[in-house]
Formats: C-alpha cells, sequence, structure tokens
C-alpha cells in the first residue's frame, strides 16, 4: 500500500495538571521529531493534538479548589499548549475536547453507531447518593479497602496497598461528595460490544501488524486472548458530552469514548482553518491513502488499538491505524513519575529554569527514550549528556570549524582542493547516514537515529583532531582550506541531521553556516556550502551547565521526597493495654540542660549533663543525628527518666533516659515543658 499522507496524532493529554518529561519522552518528543522528518522529506503530513477536558479527574478536582471543571480545563489547556510551543513541539493544531467542534463531532459520531445498533443498552445496579441525588462515578466512592483495611480507599482502587477493587467490593462505602451512605439504584447504560469485534481485531492486529512494536503488539495478543467485554461508552455525571439519544438525561459520554474522536474534531477545526494547505478534513481520516500514527504512552494501548479502531469500524467510513508506536515508561531518579506525589519534572518549570534550552531536554529524552523497557532519567545524566556530548563533541567541532575559518579565510567557505585518502576515507564514514536515519525513523527507532546525528559531528571531531590544519597553517594553506571546506560541510550536514532532533541548535548553526535554504536530500553530500559563502556570526551552539544548576534541582527533589514522606506518615498502632500502676512505677522529672556534646566515635550519642535539682545527672540520648549542633540545647528544659538503673555506654555511665519524640520523617525532637517549672519537678 502506497501512501500519500500520513496523519500523526498524539495522545490528547488530560488537561487536569501540566505535562511532565514522562509524558516528553513517552509521546510528544517522538512524535514531533517524526513529523518534522516527514516535513523535511516534503511529503504531506498533519500533526494533530489537544486537551482531554472530560474525565472524572477534573471534576474533582474542581470541587477539591471549589471551582468548576471548565477553570481547572481552562487553566492547564493554556499552560500545556504554551509549554508544548515553546518547547518546539510543532502541532499544526492544538485544540481541546470542550470545543463545539468536538462536541458536534463526538456526539454525531455516538449517534451515528446508536442508529445503525452498533450499541447494546444494559441496566445494571450502581451506587448512588441519595443526598445529593446523582449517581457515583468510582472515584467517587470511598471506604474501607477489603485487603488492606486502611481507609479512604477509592471505589476503583486501594491507593494504600494498590489493588483494583469495584465499588460493591467496599466496606462501609460513603459518597465523597455528600458524605452519605451510597445505595444501589438501577441505571441504564449503553456498551460497546468488543466481543463481536474479536474476530477482524484478531485478524487486523495479529495478522496483519505483526510489526507493531513487540510491546504494543504483545498487549494487544493477551487482551485478545483473554476475550474481549462490552465496554460501557456512557456514565452518570454531569461534566462531558451529553448522549444524544431521548431520555439519557443527566449522562454523558465516557470520556474514552470521546477523547480520541477529539483527534478527528481537532482535524477539522484545522481543516476550516487553512482549507488552501490541508483541505477537507474527510481526507485525513476516510481517504485509504492517508496513513494514520497514533503516538501514545503504553497505558493507552488498548484504547487505541482495540477500542478506538472498533468504533471507527463501527462507524464504517473510517481509516485505521497503520501504526500505534508506543514508549514504556520514563521513571525519574529511579522512582516512577506521579503527579499526585510531584514526582516529576514538569515542562513548565524546565522552560522557567532553563530557558533557551528547550534541545538539551529533547536530546537527553531520546537519548534515554524508554522505547524498548522503561528508562530513567537523572539530572546527573542530564548535565553529563549536556557537557561531554552536546558541549564537548556537537558544539566544539562546530566551533573549531567555524572559528578556524574565520581566522584563516576572513570567514568564508574556502575552496576544496585535492583530496587526501584520509579526506576519502572520512567521507565514506557518513555517505549512507541519510540511509541509516531513515531507516531508523521509519522503524520508530529514534535513540538510534539520533546516534546516527551525533555520529556525524564525532567524525568531524575526530577529523579535525586527526588533520590539525591549526599546525599547517603556517605551511600549507590550500591544505588547510580542504580541511576547513570538509569540516564545513560535515557541520552543514550534523544540522540537517539534526533538524527533526534539535530544531532550535539546528537554526543557530544553519545561521551560523548562512544555510538559509537546505534540503533534506542534501545529508551525505560533501559540497553542500559552496566555496566562498560568507558565514554568519560565529556563536557557541552549547552551553555547558555546572553543577549548581543540578544541585538546585537535586534539592528540589529532595525536599518533595520529605514532604512525601511526611504526607505519608500515619501513626503507629497503640500498644497492648497497660494500666496506671505501672506508669507509677516511673519517676519523670523536669531538668535543664547544662551541657550538652557529641560522644567521640558514636554517630548517634549525645551526652547531656542535666540540672535536677538534686545536684545534676549525666545522661546519654541517642538523637546526635537530629541535632547536629548539640551545643544549642543548653539552657532548654527536658524531661527524662529519673529511676532507671545506671547504664554504661562508652565508658560514660548515663543516670537515666530523655525523652523525645519520633517525628514523621524519623527525625527526634526533644519533648519540653509548655512553660519553665522548677528543675527537678516531677511529671504525672
Ligand atoms: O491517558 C491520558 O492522558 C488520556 N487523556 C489520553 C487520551 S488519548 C486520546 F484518546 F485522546
Ligand atoms: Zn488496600
Amino acid at each position: 500500500m502506497t501512501f500519500k499522507r500520513t496523519l500523526v496524532t498524539t495522545a490528547l493529554p488530560y488537561a487536569n495538571g501540566p505535562v511532565h518529561i514522562g509524558h516528553l519522552a513517552g509521546v510528544y518528543v517522538p512524535a514531533d521529531i517524526y513529523v518534522r522528518y516527514l516535513r523535511l522529506k516534503g511529503e504531506d503530513v498533519m500533526f494533530v493534538g489537544g486537551s482531554d477536558e472530560h474525565g472524572v479527574p477534573i471534576t474533582i478536582r474542581a470541587r477539591r479548589e471549589g471551582v468548576t471543571p471548565q477553570d481547572v480545563v481552562d487553566r492547564y489547556h493554556k499552560l500545556i499548549k504554551d509549554s508544548f510551543a515553546e518547547f518546539g513541539i510543532s502541532f499544526d493544531v492544538y485544540s481541546r475536547t470542550t470545543s463545539k467542534t468536538h462536541a458536534k463531532m463526538a456526539s454525531d459520531f455516538f449517534r451515528t453507531l446508536y442508529d445503525k445498533g452498533e450499541f447494546i443498552e444494559k441496566t445494571s445496579e450502581q451506587y448512588y447518593d441519595p443526598e445529593a441525588k446523582t449517581f457515583l462515578a468510582d472515584r467517587y466512592i470511598v471506604g474501607e479497602c477489603p485487603h488492606c483495611h486502611s481507609q479512604g480507599a477509592y471505589g476503583d482502587q486501594c491507593e494504600k496497598c494498590g489493588t483494583s477493587l469495584s465499588p460493591t467490593e467496599l466496606i462501609n462505602p460513603q459518597s465523597a461528595i455528600s458524605g452519605s451512605k451510597p445505595i444501589m439504584k438501577p441505571t441504564t447504560h449503553w456498551y460497546l460490544p468488543l466481543d463481536k469485534h474479536e474476530g477482524w481485531l484478531r485478524e487486523w492486529i495479529l495478522e496483519q501488524h505483526k510489526e507493531w512494536r513487540s510491546n504494543v503488539y504483545g498487549q494487544c495478543k493477551s487482551w485478545l486472548d483473554l476475550g474481549l467485554q462490552p465496554r460501557a461508552v456512557s456514565r452518570d455525571l454531569d461534566w462531558g458530552i451529553p448522549v444524544p439519544v431521548e431520555g439519557a438525561e443527566g449522562k454523558v459520554l465516557y470520556v474514552w469514548f470521546d477523547a480520541p474522536i477529539g483527534y478527528i474534531s481537532n482535524t477539522k477545526e484545522l481543516c476550516e482553518q487553512q482549507p488552501e494547505r490541508f483541505g477537507q478534513w474527510q481526507t485525513w481520516w476516510k481517504d485509504q491513502s492517508t496513513r494514520l500514527i497514533h503516538f501514545i504512552g503504553k497505558d493507552n494501548i488498548v484504547f487505541h488499538c482495540i477500542v478506538f479502531p472498533a468504533m471507527l469500524k463501527a462507524e464504517g467510513s473510517y481509516i485505521l491505524p497503520d501504526n500505534v508506536p508506543s514508549n514504556e515508561f520514563l521513571n525519574l531518579e529511579g522512582d516512577k513519575i506521579s503527579t499526585s506525589r510531584n514526582w516529576a519534572v514538569w515542562l513548565h518549570e524546565y522552560l522557567r529554569d532553563f530557558p533557551d534550552k528547550q534541545d538539551v531536554l529533547r536530546y537527553v529524552l531520546t537519548a534515554n527514550a524508554p522505547e524498548t523497557k522503561d528508562n530513567d532519567f537523572t539530572w546527573r545524566d542530564f548535565q553529563a549528556r549536556n557537557n561531554n556530548e552536546l558541549v564537548a563533541i556537537y558544539g566544539n567541532f562546530v566551533n573549531r570549524a567555524l572559528v578556524l575559518t574565520k581566522k584563516y579565510f576572513e570567514g568564508k567557505v574556502p575552496a576544496c582542493g585535492q583530496l587526501t585518502d584520509y579526506d576519502r576515507q572520512t567521507m565514506a564514514e557518513f555517505a549512507d547516514v541519510k540511509t541509516k536515519v531513515e531507516q531508523y525513523l521509519n522503524n520508530f527507532r529514534f535513540r538510534d537515529a539520533q546516534k546516527e546525528a551525533m555520529n556525524l559531528a564525532r567524525i568531524g571531531n575526530k577529523y579535525l583532531a586527526d588533520t590539525e590544519p591549526w599546525k599547517l597553517a603556517k605551511t600549507d594553506m590550500a591544505r588547510v582550506a580542504t580541511i576547513l571546506n570538509l569540516s564545513l560541510q560535515i557541520a552543514a550536514n550534523t544540522a540537517i541531521a539534526f533538524e527533526p532532533f534539535l530544531p532550535f541548535s539546528s537554526k543557530k548553526l544553519r545561521a551560523m553556516l548562512n544555510m538559509d535554504s537546505f534540503s533534506w536530500n542534501d545529508l551525505g553530500r560533501i559540497d553542500i556550502l559552496p566555496a566562498n559563502r560568507e558565514l554568519g556570526e560565529v556563536q557557541l551552539l552549547f552551553e555547558k551547565i555546572d553543577d549548581a544548576e543540578i544541585d538546585k534541582q537535586m534539592q528540589r527533589l529532595a525536599d518533595i521526597k520529605e514532604q512525601n514522606k511526611l504526607n505519608a506518615y500515619k501513626p503507629a498502632e497503640i500498644k497492648a493495654p497497660t494500666t496506671i500502676d505501672d506508669f507509677d512505677k516511673m519517676d519523670i522529672r523536669v531538668g535543664r540542660v547544662l551541657e550538652c556534646q557529641k560522644v567521640p566515635k558514636a554517630d548517634k550519642l549525645l551526652q547531656f549533663k542535666i540540672d535536677d535539682g538534686m545536684g545534676g545527672r549525666t545522661i546519654l540520648s541517642g538523637i546526635a543525628q537530629s541535632y547536629p549542633e548539640p551545643e544549642k540545647l543548653v539552657g532548654m528544659q527536658v524531661l527524662f527518666i529519673a529511676n532507671f538503673p545506671p547504664r554504661t555506654l562508652r565508658g560514660i555511665e548515663s543516670q537515666g533516659m530523655i525523652f523525645s519524640a519520633v517525628d514523621a520523617d524519623g527525625k527526634l525532637v526533644l519533648v519540653q515543658p509548655s512553660r519553665e517549672v522548677r528543675n527537678g519537678v516531677q511529671v504525672g
């Protein structure tokens, strides 16, 4: 099948929070590279993105913040859209699922399937909040987890033990809206009978798309092997697109029904805005010569490979995706990225902290892309890749070639003379760069493709180091001219090869090389820059990132970890019952710290001299790690047990035990009376 055009879509992020590096590495950076590459080749391509603005989490956030769901999606849609644009994700359209066009498109789509009898209608008992007079989405029901018995588990999952739940499993369920006890009430919904589609889905994916990435193919196969079930495509909710059927008041389309239709709606919006450039939206969605590619994260595979295709097929006039490249997950410093734990590098914060360093993050995320397995982003790796690869290899090579040309040839491309064997050997090393990059990109292997581009800079660097034109300048200017000519040609090749990956730096480099027009087809050639071409102003292509900048980011993450620990704190279980008689045996007193110091060679011990009102005593306490400046404790009143038998530790006799509380972060905190009292008074 030869295709005439390519439609590339990227998963629509929920407008419920900002986007982070996991989203970028998994979906948006690879999709952008792919689209830029196709555009460079002169292909007819459309790049569609947008925000997913329905779904229960948005209503929950709105309720928590005391604003409307529309306020929430307005805020995040703008933040996401602006940061994508600043990061160079080159969408042709970035719209939203709250648009009018989308409401109509999704509604009509549902109606077509409904009229064709493609749904089944089923009534089942679901939880209903009699006080708030509404059915409850799974997330809106909380109760005790039947597995770990912690409180506050949700109707779909217990976040404490991670178990997936259904609302009816919760012990003592409560409505998260009103706190009242929900009742079971029958409700009717529309279901897409996926089981009916199983046959052709098996043939289409398992037989005709063996080339899909193994993670995608594998997930589809296990779903299909388990047997598909009908899936509800409507919900009882007041946020979403109303179900366009009589008697469906209070029901909306399930977010996963409307969201992928958003790709179609956004295409339509774009075509209406730019008909000369993009033509009619139907051409992109209904013409068999369009190649449809969905870039998604691995948690979206089943929706894009099974559910959405079943919807498209049921409708009958649409094409199906040709490929669904999906990445695994990116972790951050060894931990799963999590929005609720704030464990992420947020794009808008990155752009604030590293303005003009879009390409560094693009480079690192591609070099480390989780293409075949989960991968890890670390700030040290980010710094190392910038300093040791972008600066030391790519930037350094380009800078040397340009500076030497400025120095010896007044900034004009010198003419190429006779080539040596070594020159020819060097050129042979990158003659097939175009084929290689294309092969990798055509197979969605972005890491390998980017490596090939970097390889050009490596070749250039080595060529300059081996030929040492600065040494020849005194004796053989003709040879220097040839060396610099070839070096500049390699630099021009590098600019082209990196264009899809690092568009900001390529643009900068092209300005330095005065290459306003160029073509992807030039890749591999050594006569891209004509002799005598005046070069532009030389600038640094990349700058070193110093330790202080990285330390700041690491500190931010350390603070978040600390905060999460505190947030996750739960008081320990109450100990077995005891009696006042046991307590009365204990002689607890107040005393003042007269001296305090670390016990030499003991990490944890502090030695206290306490004024106990009875001549003083020495007490050792294992709190040194919580009080790195023990001298500051002098003068403070503390509580201690006065009638423990003395114990000798490290040759020091300890006469009692000082009270401290163990805080959520594990730090020990001395307990003090709430006002000054006489030293030696009893506590009880
Ligand atoms: O997982 C998500 O973030 C979804 N909002 C993706 C939707 S993709 C498409 F169907 F719109
Ligand atoms: Zn649990």
